[in-house]
């Protein structure tokens, strides 16, 4: 298990930070490899809990290499800001890399976001705002402006001009106001000087340690159900964060990805506008909610609580090649008298194990469960699967019975300490 990727397996938010913090340790390389500051992955490092948006979470270890690979769009005034955050808070001995290829987030683009969200009368998506979509948006339609061309002053002159005469001309359609170029250069020449020291060909590096049998992260962001082309779309975010995406999103091959370890809670929650068949009842929905710090953590929206939901997990394990789980914050569920997990939908009167391609369709699904009596036990505290109440193993057996996969992992709780490993992962 040299190279392992972390994937979020539901709607993201499933404690993907916890786990990459946790491997970190061990990992020589740690890769953020899409998304940008949408994403929220909150870390507790020595009694300090530390909320990174863009910034590997494998960044509290002086010895390891942290990646912002290719796949990313970079907003350079928030993840300078993340760095002076790190760095005044003790964080100071870090090894980071900034792809060449990776896009720049501006300030157009957030404010694009936000212009489409209140367009649409219906079928808004609850974007986090952050100028995710317009951005990857302008790399498809080749007018984007990556890192490599903002670090050369000359090139990065040339490229916004003519990136924004088209962007203006959008913003006035919009009857927006447009953005004035010496501003936008003067400030984001700013940036540019503080980001150079920390960019490369970060595929060159990858593929070297990759030589050099190093032990290597890939830190997913968002999580399988958010995928741009697997996810419920258009209720997704502008990438893929399924494993599958990884070996494009960072320049390697993809026959050096070893292992995908699937991320899920032992619950569902999704942030934002769209379908979610096993969506509970909002009494126990709120109690769960409480008992888990249910909400955004970019955004601070509550989150949406639903039952576990195999068919969306089987689903994920299919498009990212997930041959691992680990179930996180089961200590939440402590105390949920009855249990149900969703193994199949039934539509338009058959049943289904898949999950159909259109939000029109997953919206009338209606969710079949199996049912499960709970437990009272405090789980907190327990360090192996043998010793969890008898109720919560045979939740974990169905769970691993409906997905085929083992769960490698579980966690009690928010400590590094409260994550049980049942299987030597990244080792
Ligand atoms: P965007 O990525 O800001 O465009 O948002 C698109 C959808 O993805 C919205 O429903 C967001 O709430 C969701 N989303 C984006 N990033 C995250 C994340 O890190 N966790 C959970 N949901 C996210």
């Amino acid at each position: 298990m040299e190279r392992l990727v972390i994937v979020g397996s539901q709607w993201g938010d499933e404690g993907k930070g916890k786990v990459t913090d946790y491997l970190a340790q061990r990992a020589d390389v740690v890769v953020r490899s899409q998304g940008g500051n949408n994403a929220g992955h909150t870390i507790v490092f020595q009694g300090q809990k530390f909320a990174l948006r863009s910034i590997p979470s494998g960044i509290f270890n002086p010895k390891t290499k942290n990646v912002m690979a290719s796949g990313m769009v970079i907003h350079p005034k928030q993840m300078l800001e993340e760095l002076q955050m790190l760095k005044e808070r003790g964080i100071t001995e870090i090894q980071l890399y900034i792809s060449d290829r990776a896009h720049v987030v501006f300030p157009y683009h957030e404010v694009l976001d936000g212009a489409y969200e209140a367009l649409k009368e219906n079928g808004k998506i609850g974007t986090t705002k952050r100028g995710i979509g317009p951005c990857y948006a302008d790399k498809a339609n080749r007018i984007g402006i990556r890192i490599g061309q903002l670090i050369q002053p000359n090139v990065f002159k040339e490229a916004l001009k003519s990136t924004l005469v088209i962007k203006n001309m959008e913003l006035r359609m919009l009857g927006l106001p447009p953005f004035d170029y010496d501003s936008l250069l003067k400030e984001y020449s700013e940036y540019a000087e503080r980001i150079r020291p920390y960019v490369c060909d970060t595929s060159v590096l990858l593929n070297e340690e990759i030589e050099k049998h190093s032990k290597i992260l890939f830190e997913g962001a968002q999580g399988v159900m958010l995928c741009l082309d697997h996810g419920t779309y258009p209720y997704v975010t502008s990438s893929s964060p399924t494993g599958s995406s990884v070996s494009l999103n960072v320049g390697i091959a993809p026959r050096y990805i070893t292992d995908v370890l699937g991320i899920c809670k032992a619950y569902t929650t999704r942030v934002g506008e769209g379908p979610f068949p096993t969506e509970m009842c909002e009494d126990l929905a709120e109690q769960i909610r409480e008992r888990g710090h249910e909400y955004g953590t970019v955004t601070k929206r509550p989150r949406r609580v639903g039952y576990l939901d195999a068919v969306a997990l089987n689903h994920a394990k299919r498009v990212s090649g997930i041959n691992h789980l680990a179930l996180m914050l089961l200590d939440v569920l402590t105390e949920v008298p009855v249990l149900k997990i969703c193994y199949a939908y039934r539509l338009d009167g058959k049943i289904l194990t898949t999950v159909p391609s259109t939000v029109e369709e997953l919206m009338r699904a209606e969710p079949l469960y199996v049912e499960l009596p709970g437990w009272k036990e405090d789980i907190s505290r327990v360090s192996s699967f043998e010793e969890l109440p008898k109720n919560c193993q045979a939740y974990l057996k169905k769970i691993e019975e409906l997905t085929s996969l083992p769960i490698s992992l579980f966690s009690v709780g928010p400590d590094r300490m409260q994550t049980i490993e049942r299987e030597p992962l990244l080792k």
